[in-house]
């Protein structure tokens, strides 16, 4: 049956995992607050839910570590969005989160993005406000990489029509995997909760993709080669991800998934609201903030 389309404005950012590959770094400290160069991880991917448009947000991590990110972000206010928290008692799978999300998400439809995944493009934000502002049953990207094995991977036609997914292939059908952003109708609750465990023990966010896939609701978008998508999940990947933030930093004088400043840009805050925020900060980042603040607040003085 022919789903209609809705506009996605709830987001769930997944921060939780035991972040083992980095340890003893995530010893004392959730692997989504590590910092890529000049930011905690969790700035780029609730960043990346701002620049879709989404300004309603679900935190999802371990009991242990929910309280880092509240006290981080409160209820969100501060950038002009609301935050709510939710406990994952285990790490059991990135589809458990719309099972915990179930009443967050009600009757709507949801985006899902992975805490430790990193995004950047010229116009990946526009693609992303496109998808959640017309969205009929479910969206996922298609990148391509040269390690495709680690991750989800998904076959296309020569049409680009989705064939096939698969969840860490030992013989991967192509070089293109499923990046962790995807947007979902509200019918993703009740496909998760139809869902087994896999034989690597977990709810697989595959598992749930499939079955839209069956339903023939699902679209798959292609990431084109100017979309850059970063893992953190080893110590060099992080390091990797760092100096590629940095170069382009520096060399633009521009931040790079900065929520205080995209707060501001996407109209959330005001250029008032993004200088306060900005005077709790000393270091450059708070320097960046000023300037940003100072001009948006000209820009916005009518001539
Ligand atoms: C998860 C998903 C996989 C996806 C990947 C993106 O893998 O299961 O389909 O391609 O995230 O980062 P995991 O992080 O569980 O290895």
């Amino acid at each position: 049956m022919t789903q209609p389309s809705t506009v996605c404005t709830k987001g769930i950012i997944l921060a939780g995992g035991s972040g083992s590959r980095l340890a003893p770094m995530t010893l004392g400290c959730n692997k989504q607050l590590l910092p890529v160069y000049d930011k905690p991880l969790i700035y780029y991917p609730l960043s990346t839910l701002m620049l879709a448009g989404i300004q309603d947000v679900l935190l999802i991590s371990s009991p242990d570590e929910i309280h880092r990110f509240e006290s981080l972000f409160g209820n969100g206010s501060d950038l002009g969005i609301r935050m709510q928290y939710q406990v994952q008692p285990q790490p059991d799978g990135l589809a458990q989160a719309f099972v915990l999300g179930e009443s967050f998400i009600g009757n709507d439809p949801v985006a899902l993005i992975l805490g430790d995944n990193v995004f950047y493009g010229d116009g990946f934000s526009k693609s992303l406000q496109a998808i959640a502002q017309n969205l009929t049953g479910a969206t996922v990207f298609a990148h391509e990489v040269s390690d495709p094995s680690r991750y989800g991977v998904i076959e296309l036609d020569a049409g680009g029509m989705p064939i096939s997914i698969v969840e860490k292939p030992v013989h991967p059908k192509s070089n293109l995997v499923i990046p962790g952003i995807y947007f979902f109708d509200h019918r993703v609750v009740e496909f998760a909760k139809a869902l087994r465990p896999s034989a690597r023990g977990e709810y697989e966010i595959t598992d749930v993709i499939q079955q839209y896939l069956n339903d023939r609701s699902l679209s798959v978008s292609r990431m084109g080669r100017g979309t850059v998508w970063l893992d953190t999940g080893t110590p060099m990947a992080l390091l990797q991800a760092s100096n590629f933030i940095a170069a382009i930093e520096q060399r633009q004088g521009v931040r790079i998934c900065c929520p205080e400043e995209i707060a501001a840009r996407m109209g959330y805050i005001t250029p008032k609201d993004l200088r306060r925020l900005a005077e709790s900060m000393e270091s450059d980042y708070g320097a960046y903030l000023r300037s940003v603040a100072r001009q948006l607040g000209h820009s916005t003085i009518p001539s």
